[in-house]
């Protein structure tokens, strides 16, 4: 595998090599794997978990990284085709991706959505013109429809809490933030869930559909694995026998791009799309609250929730190392499973 764009990019049987890997490499953290290897880390955007997770994950792998952050101690770096380059930007990504390429054995590169634009940013084309800038390995750090990292990870998760792959119940929740956020991390939790085969429940409020093309793989996936999609705004109805609720905000699709339009929808909201306690009447006595971290709290849920016993987000950011590492290891160590 040369890149991974997506948790999709990976076989059933490389998927599961790379958790069997994920979980040794959780109880004997040091290796010498990917030694005298070296990982480029690009971000155009900002980052705790992913940053340190990569630069830490390959030192334990014996490797080294190198760390650019655009237009920021760097030249900023342009991303559109065809502009004039008379703005902040100083350099374009068509030179800095190949040149960075040359300094290291597989580059990682972090690019949001730029927000404007549904179909460009649900096209996802900017990550993958810039896997075809680079010669060499290219991993996806999230770009404007996916986070594959973070799905890998929290894969990793739902099987350490022995959450059923076929017939566990997970709730992907809306939840209110004070900005319309990208489609990214709800667009691959919803693949991963549905690729686990699991009874997935996308609870929402109106206006807040995940785009069509979002929801129309997730259901071709969950098929495929024997899974199911269903979509409400009744809370008690999505959380009856929940085995976890993923919290996460999203924008709404009907008004992308056009924030003081969606503020008018967004803005009742606030409080009554925060987590809390008793949105788990309904569920399982012992179910789990996800969330990929960064976190608001008391906007998007509670104290109550984060600092209970449901709460694993701190385990979900220790798993991004442990995968981060198992993925780097298939697709740059000696051993690859297909
Ligand atoms: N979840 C996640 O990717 O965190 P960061 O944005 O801090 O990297």
């Amino acid at each position: 595998m040369n890149r991974f764009l997506d948790l999709d990019d990976l076989s059933d049987s490389a998927l599961d090599a790379v958790l069997a890997r994920a979980r040794r490499l959780e109880h004997s953290p040091v290796t010498d794997d990917l030694r005298g290897r070296t990982v480029g880390l690009l971000f155009l955007n900002p980052s705790v978990r992913t940053l340190a997770s990569m630069q830490a994950g390959v030192t334990q792998l014996g490797g080294q990284t190198f760390v650019v952050h655009s237009g920021a101690g760097s030249w900023k770096l342009e991303t559109r085709d065809g502009v004039v380059m008379d703005g902040e930007a100083a350099e374009h990504v068509r030179e800095a991706i190949p040149v960075l390429a040359q300094y290291c054995d597989l580059l990682a590169v972090r690019c949001f959505a730029e927000g404007r634009d549904l179909a460009t940013d649900l096209s996802d084309r900017l990550i993958a013109t810039m896997a075809d800038l680079c010669p060499k390995p290219f991993v996806s750090l999230e770009s404007s429809l996916a986070h594959p990292c973070q799905a890998l990870g929290d894969y990793k998760t739902l099987d350490d809490l022995d959450i059923p792959r076929r017939g566990g119940r997970f709730v992907l929740s809306w939840a209110w933030h004070p900005k319309a956020l990208a489609f990214a991390v709800p667009a691959s939790t919803l693949a991963m869930a549905a690729r686990r085969g699991m009874e997935v429940t996308v609870l929402r409020p109106d206006g807040f559909d995940l785009p069509d093309p979002v929801m129309a793989r997730a259901r071709a996936t969950a098929a495929r694995s024997g899974g199911s999609i269903t979509v409400t705004s009744d809370r008690r109805v999505a959380m009856e026998g929940a085995h976890v609720l993923y919290a996460k905000s999203w924008a709404a699709p009907g008004h992308y791009g056009r924030p003081q339009d969606e503020a008018s929808l967004r803005a009742p909201l606030k409080g009554m799309w925060c987590v809390d306690e008793p949105w788990f009447a309904s569920a399982r006595p012992d179910a789990r609250f996800m969330h990929c971290l960064p976190v608001r709290r008391n906007v998007k849920v509670t104290d109550a929730v984060l600092d209970g016993p449901r709460s694993v987000v701190v385990r979900q950011a220790g798993n991004r190392l442990h995968a981060q590492k198992a993925l780097l290891v298939q697709m740059l160590g000696r051993e690859v499973v297909r």
